[in-house]
């Protein structure tokens, strides 16, 4: 039996990693909020790559990362085929300092569909201690805004960005603002 909390996800949304298998056995990355309301997980899921691969293959790995260039790239494009490995055959992310690995049931509606998680297993890889850091959240803020961007077109979103983008400038380590710079290559628009 897995004790959550001993990872770190505790009532309410905690974004994650989220990583699936496709039909034909090709692993995706994506972030996806975990919600937990008491002992049940779930995750409520749009159109995506996750869906269709939660749908025709219903397991799931949530990867608990700290890295928000792996949020930004993972978001809005690729995560290459080295930086995984496979447990028992499921893939997680090699950089991952956790991972919890579901079982899952998907109840497919017709906007949003509902993936609910039953955890089988699950590692501790690395414990660390993490100073809030602003600029940390402002990329997680701004990647959020980034996907509704790409999906809905809209330029509203686009200042959106441009807020935290100042945070980022303001408070980031080098890490938050190479995230930064990713972001605004991947969606095609000048920094
Ligand atoms: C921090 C964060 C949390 C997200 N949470 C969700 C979510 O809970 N449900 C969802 O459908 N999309 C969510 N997204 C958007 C997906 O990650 C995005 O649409 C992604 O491109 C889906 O990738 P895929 O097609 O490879 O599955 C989130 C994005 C970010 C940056």
């Amino acid at each position: 039996m897995i004790d959550i909390d001993e990872f770190g996800i505790h009532e309410g949304i905690s974004e994650v990693i989220l990583t699936t298998l496709s039909s034909d056995g090709v692993p995706n990355a994506a972030p996806m909020g975990l919600h937990r309301k008491g002992n049940r997980l779930f995750s409520r899921i749009y159109s995506s790559r996750t869906l269709d691969n939660l749908l025709s293959y219903p397991k799931a790995a949530a990867n608990i990362v700290d890295d928000p260039v792996v949020f930004v790239q993972s978001a809005l494009s690729d995560i290459e085929p080295e930086k995984f490995e496979f447990i028992e055959g499921f893939p997680v992310l090699k950089s991952a300092p956790g991972w919890i690995l579901f079982d899952c049931i998907c109840k497919k509606g017709e906007n949003v569909s509902v993936a609910e998680f039953s955890p089988i297993k699950g590692r501790i890889i690395e414990r660390k201690i993490h100073p809030i850091n602003r600029s940390f959240n402002a990329v997680i803020e701004a990647a959020v805004h980034a996907t509704r961007y790409v999906s809905l077109k809209d330029e509203k979103y686009l200042g959106q960005i441009e807020y935290y983008s100042k945070i980022v400038q303001r408070c980031g380590a080098v890490r938050d603002k190479e995230a930064m710079r990713l972001l605004y290559e991947l969606i095609g628009h000048p920094e």
